[in-house]
């Protein structure tokens, strides 16, 4: 890999830090290893740490040794995503550098929520229909890996191409994969019919979230996979807005509530990251209690983000302020699907925006309810979209509401 003058300095010094970590201090000084390293040794050398490292592999070891070998594995994971994105944005070709200029970009639309079952991809369909006949250029991604059948909902049957094509390196770009469809948005179907399909690695998630940020289009719907696996969550929050729905039964709603808990762990989690908008300097007291507040390898002694609101104020000095920004600029919107009618819809809304607030000190906005449609099931029989049917009007006006709060432009 080759160094720039813009490379230097502090960029530097964390690029070998973290080679220090995945490799070894002696490599991580010598300029030829630096210049000739590449994504399969990133890899292998990570594989090989990991197995050494993970804690998970260690169970039996004393509680102290415990503590310090996942320390040092947080420290390996880190380095290697932080090395695999620096190097994946260097192997760009010659004459390929970012353009100064502000690229025009979509707005891309994320529908999660980790309950299985209550409409995510059927509502994600009908969404990115309804925009394109509002005159939105629209794509719908099916990046339910593990559980692709949107575009059955867009009526296709049968894909040519799918994502899988790209992220297989059968195809360069997203807009190789497109589908046509016959009711008006493109289509970046998903196929799951293979083994591991939902499992992608690190890499190839990074590369997939920044094809679909840089789409020739003006919105992308995305629909995702009905849990909260990482690559799930990944996806969700790379979004530029994130909806989540729920139905009125308990089970559902509790998930929704779930589902945007751990979202926003996995935000804070990354936020000095290599996926992270924060680029300030980095509070090293502020960095630790949020990796002890969020990481999964064990249980931490902080249950909510109030609690850690609390010791973040009380230990560091500017902390609280960052982290505030960071609640703060996370606002997942909120649907209720297949709602009797809309005052039934409420209860489960204000319960998820209590506990939100009291727990997580976040506020997350009510979008809206959608009915309860018999044709919706019909249409989830034949694959002719419900918005696409005469009886779909007042789901279209709902649609109508939500889109104006989703794109207000
Ligand atoms: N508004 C609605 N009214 C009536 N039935 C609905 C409505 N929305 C969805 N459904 C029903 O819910 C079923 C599941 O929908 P869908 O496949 O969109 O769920 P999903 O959340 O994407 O599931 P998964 O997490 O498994 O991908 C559909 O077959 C349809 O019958
Ligand atoms: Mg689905």
């Amino acid at each position: 890999m080759q160094f720039s003058h813009t490379q230097q300095g502090r960029g530097m010094q964390r690029f070998q830090r973290a080679c220090a970590y995945l490799f070894s201090p002696d490599h991580a000084r010598d300029p030829r290893f630096l210049e000739t390293l590449d994504e399969k040794m990133v890899k292998q050398a990570f594989r090989k740490k990991a197995k050494q490292y993970h804690p998970d592999l260690h169970g039996h070891e004393a509680r102290n040794l415990r503590h310090r070998r996942r320390e040092r594995f947080v420290r390996i994971k880190e380095s290697y995503e932080y090395l695999s994105l620096k190097i994946h944005d260097h192997a760009r070709p010659a004459g390929h550098a970012p353009q100064k200029t502000r690229e025009k970009r979509p707005v891309v639309i994320a529908v999660g929520g980790a309950k299985g079952g209550i409409g995510k991809s059927l509502f994600a369909a009908n969404l990115a229909i309804y925009l394109s006949r509002c005159g939105y250029r629209t794509v719908a991604a099916d990046l339910d890996l593990g559980g692709a059948n949107l575009h059955l909902y867009l009526g296709k049957t049968r894909l040519r191409k799918s994502v899988n094509d790209f992220l297989k390196k059968k195809a360069d770009t997203l807009a190789q994969v497109l589908e046509h469809t016959a009711y008006g948005p493109e289509l970046i179907g998903g196929d799951s019919s293979f083994l591991g399909a939902g499992n992608i690695g690190f890499a190839r998630k990074l590369k997939l979230m920044k094809a679909v940020r840089k789409m020739d289009a003006d919105v992308v719907v995305v629909d995702l996979g009905g849990d909260t696996a990482f690559n799930v969550l990944d996806f969700f929050l790379s979004a530029d807005v994130g909806v989540v729905m729920t139905t009125c039964d308990p089970a559902s709603y509790l998930e929704a509530y779930a589902f945007i808990k751990v979202a926003l762990f996995r935000k804070l989690n990354r936020i000095f990251g290599p996926e992270s908008f924060y680029s300030g300097p980095v509070d090293p007291v502020l960095r630790r209690m949020i990796r002890e507040a969020t990481q999964t390898i064990d249980n931490s002694a902080v249950t909510g983000i109030s609690q850690l609101r609390q010791e973040v104020r009380d230990k560091t000095g500017s902390g609280l302020r960052v982290l505030d920004q960071v609640l703060k600029q996370y606002t997942p919107f909120v649907i209720v699907n297949k709602a009797g009618d809309t005052a039934s819809a409420l209860p489960p809304v204000q319960r998820i925006q209590k506990v939100c607030r009291k727990s997580l000190s976040i506020e997350v906005p009510y979008l809206g309810c959608l009915p309860f449609e018999p044709g919706m099931e019909v249409s989830a029989r034949t694959l002719v979209p419900f918005v696409t049917t005469p009886e779909a009007a007042p789901y279209a006006e709902r649609l109508k509401t939500m889109t104006e709060q989703l794109l207000p432009f």
